[in-house]
């Protein structure tokens, strides 16, 4: 039996939908149940729905054979997983933004306050570049954080800007790219061999396939999404 954990939230439609056309459905799974293990219909495979940031940590300890997950987390994280296919949905990038005004490093104190849900992504990046920093780490709405006053820049995720947009935030740099990974638990990948091969290949075919432009499937994009209300908006 396979297990393959999902990263639950945005990732999660088209990832079903690209599982879907590669033999891999899950009919429990599409009518949106609050069920976190769903059996794959007409096949040994079993999906974990969990979070994103946990399904590397269910692939490196083996409790998952497999997952998928969205690369800027792997870039956050030091798992020791295989990665053997960029499955080309959930296009977003890492980005550091600033208010509108504000783009230069000059009028700042010698630290730069950073708020992010990428620590280490974060520090990597102002390290490198000799730009000392303090970073605030936060789980979510890092938006918020240079409009109250908490942080001088943000490092976070822009899929359509429309977030940054609706904070009169602007993209200053852009750290890396991200899109959905494949990854494989090393032991699995020797005592399941043929199940998970058949799995990469399954996938990679669908993902050819639309990248050659032929109709692959409903909708692989994500769906466009309403940008969160703007923090600074009063009644
Ligand atoms: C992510 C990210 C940005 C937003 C970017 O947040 O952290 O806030 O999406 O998307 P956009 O460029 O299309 O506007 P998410 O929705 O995951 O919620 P969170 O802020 O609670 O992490």
């Amino acid at each position: 039996m396979l297990i393959i954990a999902l990263s639950k939230g945005k990732l999660l439609d088209p990832i079903m939908d690209l599982f879907s056309l590669a033999g891999y459905r899950s009919e429990a799974l599409a009518k949106g149940s609050r069920r976190l293990v769903f059996r794959c219909s007409g096949t040994d495979v079993t999906f974990l729905i969990v979070r994103p940031s946990d399904v590397p940590t269910y692939v490196e300890y083996g409790a998952a054979d497999a997952g998928v997950v969205g690369k800027d987390i792997l870039l956050e994280q030091d798992c020791d997983v295989y990665e053997p296919l960029d499955l080309k949905v959930g296009a977003c990038k890492i980005s550091v933004a600033v208010l509108e005004g504000h783009a230069s490093y000059d009028s700042l104190s010698s630290k730069i306050r950073v708020a992010t849900k990428y620590p280490k992504v974060t520090e990597r990046y102002f390290n490198q570049r000799g730009i000392p920093v303090e970073i605030i780490k936060l789980y979510g709405s890092i938006e918020l954080a240079p409009v109250v006053g908490l942080a001088d820049r943000i490092v976070d995720l822009v899929e359509t800007g429309n977030t940054l947009k609706a904070h009169h935030l602007i993209e200053t740099e852009v750290i890396a790219h991200s899109t959905a990974r494949l990854i494989v638990n090393r032991a699995s990948l020797k005592l399941k061999h043929r199940p998970l091969t058949e799995l990469i290949q399954a996938l990679r075919s669908q993902i050819i396939q639309g990248a050659n432009g032929k109709p692959r499937m409903r909708r692989l994009v994500l769906r466009p999404r309403k940008p969160k209300t703007a923090l600074t908006k009063t009644r």
